[in-house]
């Protein structure tokens, strides 16, 4: 044996001086530690103060009787597992069957025979130890499940935010690529009309100027001249031609505001934030949705109102934070959309649907706020509660995908360490407040 087993401790309760003294000199002199008590009660304290490894325990006693004690021993979860052997005399057959009933692990008869008694309280305490160990190892276990269970469920996280991201990603580059295409296609014509416009405008001043000249110093004019004057309305054309010309120019200076918003919502998200102008941003993506706002064969057009505050430039990835404008205003787009589904055009009146942008410096200073509200039929909670879930939808199949605001989300709060939170009431509308730090 080692040291170890030799300073175990054993509880003797029996309520006979003599049994107690033989077994007392016996263990002690074996090296275990051996604490005494004389009935049920007492036995039962001294387990919850010092529990011992191994119990010897007596059947007949005053007070509560051993097969008491040790049902309210194994009824205790703190002492339930400490090994019991009864102490009966020889004869009671009844009462070792009763004894293993109750939950012992062995008994041992009297009168005592020394290594007998040695030797069972040795096996048991071995068994415990084992049990001990085992039970040690069952939680060690139990916790490298729960270890490996967490860090699977953290990969299964980490691998859905790839797949936002990629989804995101792939997005963003297709309409990216195709929107700067376009812009990239329309500049150079749009160039060349810009400045042929200005020309334009200088030549035709000149013509003009010189035909009254002409008209001045060569007051007799011939007759076919005369008639070619009155039919092409010669009065008329002088007049409308430079007001012509200017609604030109204004034209062609606004498509090129439109490509140049176009290259804005394209811009390549660069791998670092830049300073950026917020209300761009949200220009820019209203005209990509231009074509879903404007008037339909089902609706009139839906009123975009929009109140900018005065906000300082933002540091942050402008081609996300538009996707994130793209998919909250889809979305009033979407529910504006099926609020007149039912009605007829008629029914539905102008100006009756409308989404608002209103940007402003938050209260909650270093952060700016764009809420972007709709009239449209709001949500219940069980849907709110909901909106911001991966694949999360209430549209059809092949309307949507349930991955708009949860990318949103992930943009606005992940990337740019901002707060998305939305607030609808049913037969309202609905408002999504997009908070970034400046
Ligand atoms: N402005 C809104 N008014 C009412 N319900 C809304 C509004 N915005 C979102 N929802 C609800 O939230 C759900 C999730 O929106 P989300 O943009 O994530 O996915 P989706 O629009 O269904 O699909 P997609 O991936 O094509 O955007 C929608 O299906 C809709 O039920
Ligand atoms: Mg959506």
């Amino acid at each position: 044996m080692t040291t170890s087993e030799f300073s175990q401790i054993i509880l003797i309760i029996d309520d006979n001086p003599t049994n107690l003294e033989v077994l007392y000199q016996a263990l002690d002199k074996t090296g275990y530690k051996v604490l005494l008590e004389m009935d049920g009660f007492q036995g039962i304290e001294t387990v919850n103060n010092h529990p011992p490894d191994l119990i010897l325990l007596d059947v007949m006693m005053p007070g509560i009787d051993g097969f008491e004690t040790c049902r309210q021993l194994k009824s205790q979860p703190n002492t339930c597992d400490i090994p019991i052997i009864f102490m009966t005399a020889l004869t009671d057959t009844n009462y070792k069957v009763q004894a293993l009933a109750s939950g012992a692990v062995d008994y041992i008869t009297k009168p005592f025979q020394q290594e007998e008694v040695l030797a069972r309280i040795g096996v048991h305490l071995k068994l415990r130890k084992a049990n001990l160990e085992l039970a040690r190892q069952k939680d060690i276990l139990e916790l490298r499940v729960e270890e490996r269970t967490a860090e699977l469920s953290q990969a299964l996280n980490n691998l859905k935010k790839a797949h936002l991201r990629l989804i995101q990603h792939e997005k963003m580059v297709t309409l990216g690529n195709l929107v700067a295409g376009v812009a990239h296609e329309i500049n150079n014509p749009v160039g060349f009309l810009v400045g042929s416009v200005n020309n334009i405008q200088e030549y035709t001043q000149d013509l003009l100027a010189h035909v009254r000249l002409f008209q001045e110093y060569h007051p007799q004019l011939q007759p076919i001249v005369i008639e070619h004057a009155k039919k092409i309305e010669l009065e008329f054309l002088a007049e409308d031609l430079p007001k012509l010309v200017d609604s030109m120019n204004l034209a062609t200076e606004r498509i090129r505001d439109i490509s140049t918003s176009l290259r804005t919502f394209s811009r390549a998200d660069s791998s670092e934030k830049t300073t950026c102008n917020i209300h761009e941003g949200i220009e820019s993506t209203l005209l990509i949705l231009k074509y879903r706002i404007k008037a339909n064969d089902k609706r009139p057009a839906i009123e975009v109102i929009t109140d900018y505050g005065n906000l300082p430039p933002v540091k942050c990835f402008l081609g996300q934070l538009n996707q994130v404008f793209m998919n909250i205003i889809a979305n009033a787009i979407d529910v504006l959309d099926t609020s007149v589904e039912e009605k007829i055009f008629a029914e539905v009146k102008e100006n009756s649907l409308l989404i608002n942008i209103l940007t402003e410096v938050s209260s909650d200073q270093g952060m700016v706020s764009i809420r972007i509200k709709d009239n449209g039929c709001g949500m219940p909670e069980s849907v709110k509660a909901r909106i911001f879930d991966h694949l999360f939808t209430t549209k059809g199949v092949g309307k949507g995908t349930g991955l708009g605001l949860a990318i949103a989300r992930q943009i606005v709060e992940e990337t740019h360490g901002g707060k998305l939170t939305c607030n609808s009431v049913v037969g309202m509308g609905t408002e999504f407040v997009i908070e970034i730090p400046v």
